[in-house]
């Protein structure tokens, strides 16, 4: 049986409302908003069959245990900070493309994940001006960014990228043993160090979500 992706995160109308560039004018090249989604739905089952390939050192675990993930809490934090929902998801979805296709491409994953992300998006006819705020914030994704310092989905999904490894635990473990190969106390250790380092550079609203998972994990790993 062919595995699906699943159901589809919940969007919300202001992804609709917010087709607007940081310029006020509209980049939309004609393309409506049904065209659109029917774009993000066909990046996110290339992205599951991505992650199901043989090629994903990450494992097929990785498109629900952290892709999911981090597209569902950067929507969540976009609703709050009134970021550009659709460009949010589309960045959720193929930041990390690069390193599934190939983990020797993990260190440079931001950038070459954005230069995929770039051509595939125009190939679909996805705007260009659009194309290249998904790329912006996919290239930037690697660390927390403040409010302020970038734009807001920028700030959305590199902070749920964070919030990911407080709220995922197991599968962090998990990479930690077996994709990166360490002992037990050094996989543990490492997590700690994650979890310790995100959420000191997570903005509130984004603690706000997630302090429940954060005390959990804190004393699970006893921080
Ligand atoms: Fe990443």
């Amino acid at each position: 049986m062919v595995a699906q992706p699943g159901p589809e995160p919940a969007i919300s109308s202001s992804a609709t409302h917010r087709d607007r560039g940081q310029s006020g004018e509209e980049d939309l090249q004609g393309l409506g908003h049904s065209s659109r989604r029917m774009i993000t739905v066909t990046v996110r089952e290339h992205v599951f069959n991505e992650c199901n390939s043989g090629k994903n050192a990450f494992g097929p675990a990785f498109f629900e245990q952290h892709l999911s993930v981090v597209v569902e809490y950067a929507m969540r934090l976009g609703g709050t900070l009134g970021a550009d929902l659709e460009i949010i998801e589309l960045a959720g979805w193929l930041r990390d493309i690069a390193a599934v296709q190939d983990v020797a491409a993990l260190r440079r994953h931001p950038v070459l994940s954005a230069e995929i992300a770039r051509r595939m998006l125009l190939e679909k006819g996805y705007p260009s001006g659009r194309a290249e705020r998904v790329a912006t914030c996919i290239a930037s994704h690697s660390a927390p960014i403040e409010t302020g310092n970038g734009r807001p989905e920028e700030v959305c999904v590199s902070s749920a990228d964070a919030m990911s490894q407080i709220v995922r635990p197991a599968y962090w473990l998990c990479f930690a043993f077996q994709v990166r190969r360490r002992g037990f106390a050094e996989g543990r250790d490492w997590l700690r160090q994650r979890v310790e380092n995100n959420w000191a550079a997570l903005i509130p609203p984004a603690r706000a979500i997630i302090g429940k998972e954060y005390r959990q994990v804190a004393e699970f790993l006893r921080l």
